[in-house]
């Protein structure tokens, strides 16, 4: 069945500047592309960094490979589990996070772990503020992988 408004889709990592402004702008590119109808966000568990740009080195590792990240940091607050559709954490302790945010009560939002779609398996994204540069650029291809598998279930769903 072809829903009737865009399918809403939140990636939320722990300071927003690094993996989830990444699957943001990498997914959005890629559904676009494919002609997807979808609202895409992303947010931080933490007030960390809200306000800021992303993360320099994320938005140059991005840059190389065609994608720009234009996006401010903001915190996931309780009104988004129900006012999407998915919500995507990028690691198992953002999973834990908004769970616990969710708590007992029911909410709309799918809660799944990015990597569920990652046709490599399943796992973390791991968090690349304090390491290297190279850590980044693997943040980039599990992201990559992943969005577009992503891209590719929500079509199906669309079509079905
Ligand atoms: P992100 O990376 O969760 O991928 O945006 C981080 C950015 C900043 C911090 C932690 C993780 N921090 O602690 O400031």
């Amino acid at each position: 069945m072809k829903t009737a408004r865009p399918f809403r889709v939140m990636f939320v990592c722990l300071g927003n500047v690094c993996r989830s402004p990444l699957a943001h702008a990498v997914f959005e590119s890629k559904a676009n592309d494919a002609g997807l109808s979808v609202e895409v966000e992303s947010s931080g568990t933490s007030a960390y960094h809200v306000g800021d740009h992303a993360d320099r080195r994320m938005r140059s590792t991005a840059a190389r490979h065609g994608v720009t990240i234009d996006h401010r940091s903001r915190q996931l607050e309780p009104g988004d589990l129900d006012s999407y559709d998915l919500l995507l954490a990028m690691d198992s302790e953002n999973l834990r996070d908004i769970r616990r945010m969710r708590g007992a009560r029911d909410a709309t939002a799918d809660i799944r772990l990015f990597r569920e779609f990652d046709p490599v398996g399943p796992g973390d994204v791991p968090d690349p503020y304090y390491g290297g540069p190279d850590g980044f650029e693997t943040v980039f291809e599990m992201v990559d992988r992943t969005a577009e598998a992503l891209v590719d279930e929500i079509r199906r769903r669309a079509e079905s």
